[in-house]
């Protein structure tokens, strides 16, 4: 079992610290800043901020900010109370994930270290490298999960199943040694 990292962005005292993911076995402590990344891969995007009193506005460019292109983009939203998304890895896809409105709870694993960002604001972004679990949940109300991906929708690309995310992970950690 691992001791788990939460990514507690801002305003202190909205600390998700001692909460539990749904993931089998895990523990998850939070993480705090500075965003420099965590061990599962993953790791906060400073986005560009154009403040403005009319309004202030971001911006993300594809292998700029990201390190890929920009395939497709999807959002979450009205989602109920309580609910949560996600419970899923990817073979390939990337991904980076914003609190465009509201705020949740992203718990990324990489198989080994389990880690809990808290978004809170629209100028962070979470990047996702691939094969990396992940489970979405503790929706404010009115918060919109705006996702950008790095490829177009393939079921194929999916482990719902944990057990095969790990046997997955396990060998292309090997074969990265
Ligand atoms: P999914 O990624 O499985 O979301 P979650 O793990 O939160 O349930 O997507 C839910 C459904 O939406 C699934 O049937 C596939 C479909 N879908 C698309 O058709 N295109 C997309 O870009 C995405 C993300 C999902």
């Amino acid at each position: 079992m691992t001791e788990l990292v939460t990514a507690q962005l801002d305003p202190p005292g909205t600390s998700a610290r001692g909460r539990r993911s749904g993931l089998p076995g895990r523990r998850v402590t939070d993480w705090n800043p500075p965003p420099e990344g965590n061990g599962a891969g993953c790791r906060i995007v400073d986005l560009p901020r154009i403040t403005d009193p009319r309004g202030n506005l971001t911006f993300i460019e594809g292998g700029a900010q990201i390190p890929f292109d920009v395939a497709r983009v999807y959002y979450l939203y009205d989602v109920p109370g309580g609910e949560s998304r996600g419970g899923h890895a990817h073979e390939q896809l990337q991904q980076l994930i914003i609190a465009a409105a509201g705020s949740f709870d992203v718990v990324v694993d990489d198989g080994t270290e389990t880690v809990r960002f808290h978004l809170n604001r629209s100028y962070y972004g979470l990047y996702l490298p691939r094969l990396t679990w992940r489970e979405i949940g503790n929706f404010s109300t009115g918060s919109v999960c705006l996702v950008l991906a790095s490829r177009p929708y393939e079921e194929s690309d999916y482990y719902r199943d944990y057990d095969d995310f790990l046997v997955a992970r396990a060998a292309a950690d090997g074969a990265a040694r």
